[in-house]
């Protein structure tokens, strides 16, 4: 199983100006890669307000969307609101025959992801800007060790926009899927 966290940094490390903004500041070659991988995946979490930001589910993806109040939302075939515990849930996406899951943000969601250890991969995409905002891409406080990162590739979307690939090695995704 592979789970990537994949986002979008402002050269400033944002990922957003304010919880309730959107992405307004990103490339077409961005939202295009966004839209690949998370296609290919067929899996993508997001936190509560993340979701609100877009307002509806992506077409052709499995949209899991993590609230503490599951029971005030209406989960339809490809939009499911939960409250599992991230290791529950990863094993039961794995178990409906996923190999991949984009954790899609945002900021709440990265860094829970992460500190439970359930992240293989980070893909950072770093826009041209320098933006005006507030939201950092993790809440580091929330994490008990520096995380070691290796880096896997470096992809050149557009003259603008690069996608930095990397891997974690230590996490217990392996452990949580063997037999
Ligand atoms: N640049 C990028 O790549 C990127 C990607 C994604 C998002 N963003 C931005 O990030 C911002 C939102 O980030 P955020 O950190 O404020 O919010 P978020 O991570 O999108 O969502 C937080 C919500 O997730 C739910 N949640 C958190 N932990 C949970 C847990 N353990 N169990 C169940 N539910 C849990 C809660 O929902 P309830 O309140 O309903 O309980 C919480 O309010 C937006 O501005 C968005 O545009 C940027």
């Amino acid at each position: 199983m592979k789970i990537s966290i994949v986002a979008v940094n402002s050269v400033n490390g944002l990922i957003s100006r304010d919880s309730d903004y959107d992405v307004d500041w990103s490339s077409p070659d961005d939202r295009k890669f966004f839209k690949k991988i998370t296609t290919s995946a067929g899996v993508v979490i997001f936190g509560r307000r993340t979701f609100e930001t877009i307002g509806k589910p992506l077409p052709k993806r499995l949209n899991v969307i993590l609230t503490r109040t599951p029971e005030k939302f209406h989960s339809t075939e490809n939009l499911l609101f939960t409250n599992d515990e991230p290791e529950i849930l990863i094993s039961k996406i794995g178990r409906l025959g996923f190999k991949h899951i984009v954790i899609g943000g945002g900021r709440e969601i990265y860094t829970l992801f992460l500190k439970n250890k359930l992240v293989t991969d980070i893909y950072l995409s770093i826009e041209p800007i320098i933006l005006k905002g507030k939201v950092t891409m993790l809440n580091v406080e929330e994490l008990n060790n520096d995380i070691r990162l290796e880096l896997e590739e470096l992809l050149k979307l557009s003259k603008n926009t690069l996608v930095v690939h990397y891997t974690i090695p230590e996490n217990r995704v392996r452990e949580l899927f063997s037999p």
